[in-house]
């Protein structure tokens, strides 16, 4: 929590007095690269277009979350490029009063066509998706040749002035984990911030186990042979513990959702391409707005909705408790 922000009085706060401020929206479930962590060769049963909000129900949603006091859009899939007119719901989004700050995390495929046009409409960052910058590796790890395409597409983002540029990576251990220094080396020379994030128990899949995960401790390891790391103190609400690269000023991040989580300071809210609320990655249930939405429901239901569901949020993700159940929703239809 940004503790230079005054609470609003009816901000969406929850019983642990956490404050919701970062709406983060999926607007498609679908995606154009199969990353082996994410989901099977085959892809998953893709949403059908009737269940998906439409631009103008989305736009809604958000606006009634913007009411709520939240300050921060991040637009999510699946991949968000893939949803059509997205220049349009940018625009639409950044129109709403006040207006949130507007960030994106896409896999980066598609996005050196698409990065003014976006910078353009209001769309401010990008968190970019890239594990590996060998080619081998990525098209092992995304089952897809597209290295170049995301290349490309970070560079029209810089181009764009979607700045600090963020690229997320994930460490598979055997596969791009002894990797990592060459990536952190490619982002520096490119002025990109990369952030590693362990693994999360959110494969279509659910192949996830806790032991081959490689742990943040594992990544700092790795890159302190290669670099020299210093911690960059007072992190706030950021889950990404920071670190300064042979002195500075470049950074790089280590997002331990896992082994050391965030969710004490958590400050996000979900809202599914098929119009469900989830306050957590790892929430058991899921508020249906789409079903208000389209029986008629006022502004003041929703809100009354929303408060409810926030209100249901739980202390923490408990991956790790005897009694942890993986999300029936994969990661790529809650949106990262
Ligand atoms: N654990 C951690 N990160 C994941 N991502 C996708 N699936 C997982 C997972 N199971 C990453 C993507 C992207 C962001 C949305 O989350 O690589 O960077
Ligand atoms: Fe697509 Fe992201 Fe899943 Fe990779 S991790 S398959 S880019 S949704």
């Amino acid at each position: 929590m940004d503790v230079a922000t005054p609470v609003r009085t009816d901000a969406l706060v929850d019983t642990f007095g956490r404050v919701g401020r970062d709406l983060r929206v999926s607007l498609t479930d679908h995606c154009n690269l199969r990353c082996t962590y994410c989901m099977p060769a085959e892809g998953l049963d893709w949403m059908a277009k009737p269940q998906m909000l439409t631009d103008d129900e989305l736009l809604r949603v958000v606006g009634v979350f913007v009411s709520l006091g939240i300050t921060q859009v991040r637009l999510t899939g699946g991949e968000p490029l893939l949803r059509r007119g997205l220049p349009d719901i940018v625009a639409g989004i950044a129109a709403l009063d006040p207006s949130p700050r507007i960030a994106m995390t896409s896999n980066g495929v598609g996005l050196a066509r698409t990065a003014q046009a976006l910078a353009d409409a209001g769309l401010t960052r990008v968190n970019i998706s890239l594990d590996t910058t060998d080619r081998l590796t990525f098209k092992a790890l995304t089952r897809r040749d597209r290295l170049d395409d995301v290349v490309a597409g970070l560079a029209a983002a810089a181009h764009a002035g979607l700045t600090p540029v963020k690229v997320n990576a994930v460490a598979m251990r055997g596969i791009n984990d002894a990797q990592a220094p060459d990536l952190l080396a490619w982002c520096l020379e490119r002025g990109y911030e990369l952030r590693f994030i362990e693994q999360m128990p959110l494969d279509a899949q659910h192949g996830w186990h806790r032991e081959s995960m490689v742990t943040a401790d594992e990544i700092r390891e790795r890159l302190g042979e290669r670099f020299t790391l210093t911690p960059v103190p007072g992190r706030g609400s950021a889950p990404a513990e920071r670190f300064l690269v042979d002195g500075g000023p470049a950074t790089v991040g280590i997002i331990a959702s896992v082994t050391a989580p965030f969710c004490g300071a958590c400050d996000r809210v979900r809202l599914t391409a098929d119009g469900m609320v989830r306050n957590c990655l790892f929430a058991r249930g899921e508020l249906d707005l789409r079903g208000p939405l389209r029986d008629g429901a006022d502004d003041a239901e929703l809100v009354r909705l929303i408060r409810g569901e926030m209100w249901r949020k739980r202390r923490g993700h408990g991956i790790g408790d005897p009694d942890f159940t993986q999300p029936a929703r994969p990661m790529s239809s809650i949106g990262g």
